[in-house]
């Protein structure tokens, strides 16, 4: 099987062109094909082949799809390593072999055409025969491969297609990206019929001039005209410069695209272009002219149940979604994605950086020797790769850059495929983060630069002043995270150079189980794999948006509003629309009641600038409650496009307690509502609720951003023995009024500790609760939390908060949260992680309640405000769970009531917890209220 070792080169396909419809006859072949799976090539059967072959005894199998996900083989999943030894060209003897057939019928319009057929996606190497005649192979996974089928096709007839594909091939060489090993003919296939002098291929170059005209040259056929009749534009040459005469440009704000006709006297073809300019000027990336700023996403092709086949309403929904999270840019990690997706970018508006399909990631494990990219027998197939794609997309607006590849180390085939690129289009700069000197490349690009060297790039502290600068990656959203987005969408805005990045990543690449959740890594026995590193987005697998896409949304809002009473600082952010149509919704509210609110017009705020709005909010009504204005900027079709609060009145502290005198009655100490057990020392009642008192709590089930990364803070935790902490009774002391724990709290084998006194005074229908936290010994771990938690009867299921909300927020992950009034359910606030850990925490509640059906229940207090977190299981029992079934509700509410939160930071891949936000073992003073609530008539 010499095609198999033949360093990645296709064999037979015809010359790479772009991708788009034509009149001419064309046939989906999508379908129920027929399939049989060997072990390894030897193992293949062949003269199936033929097409009298009798197929009956297979398995039938949609087409496109992933094998594994329809029970043929099993997925694997692997991040830097190869699955398979590093030994290129060679690959295992055990080749999963998957044979497909289709018997078809063409149509009669065939007749008398030539024909093509298309396969826009096979994984990873496919060898074709139609009719019984060789084609050729197929390499280059997400790439497309074209044959010639003109003298084996028979129209009006019964045709028979058959193509062997193998998992692996000199190519898996050159396709070790971060996801799913999934073989398969997973994109379209498609039968053309290409007329004789038709329009085989078109390279559009629509450029948008300053004074507003657009610039058009139609590279095609030569016989061929051009028309874009909305322009008036009609019967132009090809290969000619034309003035459009004045055009509405293409942009990612403004997506507006014209239907270009480009036909000869046997084929019309229609493309939608855009008129659109990218340059680098003044070490700045902009497009018309303009600076941008790319507030994007790595996106991924993925699907939980169907693997590498993502149905294009799918596509639509998802893209749709990253722009209602004011997304604006998309890079297509790693390798082109389906060609409908850029066709849904150009529509929908998105900057696209395309990502060829190379990545030689596992050649790192071995020192890089022997790496592709500098193996002069992996020249033709890198050189390819980068044409196919070029070619493939390079009509497409949205497409404002090539890269390279990702992570594929250095070496002179990168260099000749970004020659190869410049020579073609040099319309488009280059990319490629692995060239870190940029002798290749357009733009200075890295992954995961902390916030202080994206600062210092922002100063020119580099080695490349000259040029833009852009995260390909950044802000790793792996589980619960990432924290610190604000803060680099900061230098995002400080500096003009600093152009922006890309959050990995979109999607969770979880694989539905059974069990109703997802799996990952290693839940298919593989013998090497990355564990739920490939589950590290923005969106769960089943593109339900987490609460970081939430908290993207906030950060990458187009409009910053600064709030004052009465009028709000208006800043737009979008580089080409205006904020013509877009208003303000304000409303002021107290204790998170509406007391007033309005709409008002926005002035045409234009892109980039700012102007100040006055609001007609009246006086605060009087009184003593907490006040807050809030304004959303909402444009003309309802999307929120930024928002803003201020406080306008703050509340009095006042818990007014005493009252009444603690004593010690028949082996417990009552105290007003309040009932305490000896032994510990805890809160055993308030009044009718039976609870299981508040202890100080330092635990929190590890993050990925906890557990991963070169200096896993959890590890350090588990060390000092932070999730297994010991409470010892040091005294309880009965004063006139108040009741006072003396707790030492510590772990076995460790002699540091938190010294914790809890002091209880009389508050009506319940008690205030004041801790206080002294660390002794030498604390050098932060904490992962500092509070308390209790537990509480499991029908308190009704929550409604005070504070921020509605959804979770951290210490460095809390933009999109404001401050109102709430409700939901203990359920409710989980966020259903697909690797169960720490989720769900409420920020700065001033108060809390949690309620059974009947009102009776909880009323907790801030004194001022508290964190509060309320789920059905343990955190032991969450950080003991691999998946989200492992999560049973248990038969109590554990409660946390926190007085700080250790960040989420990014450092499942890149920087950890920024200073500000890392909680230190420091000593510290809380209080909170505690109250029962006898019932719906004192219900709030
Ligand atoms: C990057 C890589 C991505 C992904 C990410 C971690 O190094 O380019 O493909 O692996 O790290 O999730």
């Amino acid at each position: 099987m010499e095609y198999l070792t033949g360093f990645g080169r296709p064999i037979g396909t015809s010359a790479p062109r772009a991708a788009f419809d034509t009149d001419a006859p064309r046939l989906s072949l999508n379908g129920t094909w027929r399939f049989r799976l060997a072990p390894s090539v030897a193992e293949a059967a062949g003269g199936f082949w033929a097409p009298g072959f009798d197929d009956s005894g297979w398995s039938p199998l949609p087409v496109p799809s992933s094998w594994p996900m329809h029970g043929h083989g099993r997925p694997a999943y692997t991040n830097v390593v190869y699955p398979f030894p590093v030994d290129p060209p060679h690959v295992p003897t055990d080749n999963p072999t998957g044979d497909h057939r289709l018997v078809f019928e063409v149509p009669a319009a065939f007749e008398g055409l030539g024909a093509r057929l298309r396969f826009d996606g096979v994984d990873s190497c496919g060898r074709v025969w139609l009719n019984g005649v060789e084609l050729g192979v197929t390499q280059g996974s997400r790439l497309p491969a074209e044959f010639d089928v003109t003298a084996a096709l028979r129209p009006g007839a019964t045709n028979v297609l058959a193509v062997r594909v193998h998992q692996w091939s000199a190519g898996s060489y050159l396709e070790d990206q971060d996801m799913w090993w999934l073989p398969g003919i997973f994109r379209d296939v498609t039968l053309l019929a290409r007329p004789a002098g038709g329009v085989d291929d078109v390279f559009v170059h629509a450029t948008f001039e300053p004074g507003g005209h657009g610039r058009l040259r139609v590279d095609g056929p030569a016989d061929a005209t051009v028309s874009i009749p909305a322009l008036g534009l009609a019967g132009l040459p090809t290969g000619a410069e034309h003035d459009a005469g004045p055009v509405e440009p293409w942009t990612a704000e403004t997506p507006r695209l014209y239907e270009l006709v480009v036909a000869t006297a046997t084929e019309t073809a229609t493309l939608r272009v855009g008129f659109r300019t990218v340059a680098i000027a003044g070490g700045i990336l902009t497009v018309n002219g303009r600076r941008i700023v790319l507030r994007g996403v790595n996106r991924h092709e993925f699907h939980p149940d169907l693997g590498r086949v993502v149905p294009l309403e799918m596509v639509r929904a998802e893209l749709e979604l990253m722009r209602r999270h004011h997304v604006n840019a998309i890079r297509t990690s790693h390798y082109p994605p389906h060609p409908d997706v850029l066709d849904l970018c150009d529509e929908l508006g998105f900057w696209v950086i395309d990502e060829c399909d190379y990545e030689t990631h596992g050649f790192e494990t071995v020192g890089w020797r022997g790496n592709p990219s500098d193996d002069p027998r992996f020249v033709e197939a890198c050189v390819d790769r980068m044409r196919r794609m070029v070619e493939r997309d390079k009509n497409h607006p949205s497409v404002i850059m090539w890269s390279l590849g990702n992570e594929a180390g250095v070496g002179a085939n990168l260099g000749l495929m970004a020659d190869w690129a410049r020579e073609r289009d040099p319309g488009r700069p280059l990319h490629y983060e692995g060239d870190r000197g940029c002798t290749h490349v357009d733009v200075y690009s890295r992954m995961y630069a902390s916030h202080a060297e994206v600062d210092a790039i922002g100063r020119g502290e580099d080695h490349v002043p000259h040029l833009p600068f852009i995260l390909c990656e950044y802000a790793h959203a792996m589980g619960n995270g990432p924290g610190g987005l604000a803060e680099y969408d900061e230098l995002f805005d400080r500096h003009p150079r600093c152009q922006g990045g890309f959050v990995w990543e979109w999607l969770d690449h979880g694989i539905r189980r059974p069990e109703g959740d997802f799996a990952y890594g290693g839940d298919f026995g593989e013998p090497l794999h990355d564990g739920n590193f490939v589950i590290d987005g923005l969106v769960f697998p089943d593109r339900t948006p987490s609460p970081g896409l939430v908290e993207l949304a906030a950060v990458y809002a187009p409009v910053r509003l600064a709030v004052r009473p009465g009028e709000v600082t208006v800043r737009n952010r979008y580089a080409f629309r205006s904020l013509d149509g877009a208003g303000l919704r304000w409303s002021v509210t107290v204790d998170g009641v509406p007391s007033a609110e309005g709409v008002v017009r926005l002035p045409a705020v234009a892109a980039g600038e700012t102007e100040v709005v006055a609001l007609p909010v009246g006086p605060v009504p009087p009184g003593t409650g907490e006040a807050w204005l809030t304004v959303h900027a909402v444009a003309a079709d309802g999307l929120e496009i930024g928002a803003g609060q201020v406080q306008l009145r703050e509340a009095p502290l006042s818990v007014a307690g005493g009252g009444s005198a603690p004593r010690r009655e028949g082996g417990v100490i009552r105290f007003g509502a309040a009932e305490f057990e000896p032994v510990h020392g805890r809160l055993a009642r308030l009044g009718d609720l039976v609870l299981r008192g508040p202890v100080l709590d330092v635990w929190r089930a590890p993050i990925d951003n906890d557990r991963l990364g070169p200096d896993p803070v959890a590890a350090r935790w588990r060390a000092a023995g932070l999730h297994r902490m010991t409470h010892r009774l040091l005294g309880i002391d009965l004063t006139p009024d108040a009741v006072v724990v003396a707790t030492r709290v510590a772990a076995a084998s460790s002699d540091r500790a938190l010294l914790t006194w809890y002091t209880w005074r009389h508050v009506e229908r319940g008690a205030e609760l004041t801790v206080r936290v002294e660390p002794t010994g030498e604390w050098d771990v932060p904490l992962p939390r500092l509070g308390v938690r209790l537990e509480l009867p499991p029908d308190l299921g009704d929550v409604g908060w005070f504070g921020a909300g509605p959804g979770e927020a951290y210490p460095d992950s809390r933009t999109a949260a404001l401050i109102g009034r709430y409700r939901s359910t203990v359920d409710g606030l989980a966020t259903p992680y697909v690797l169960p850990q720490e989720n769900g925490n409420r920020a700065d509640a001033r108060w809390l309640t949690l309620t059974g059906p009947d009102g009776t229940g909880l009323r907790v207090e801030g004194v001022p405000r508290i964190d509060f977190t309320a789920r059905r299981w343990s955190t032991q029992d969450l950080d003991a769970a691999r998946h989200r079934a492992d999560l049973v509700a248990t038969d109590r509410i554990h409660l946390h009531l926190d007085h700080a939160h250790h960040g989420l930071g990014s450092a499942a891949c890149g920087p950890g917890v920024l200073p500000r936000y890392v909680l230190r073992a420091e000593p510290a003073t809380f209080s909170v209220v505690l109250r029962a609530l006898p019932g719906s008539r004192e219900r709030r």
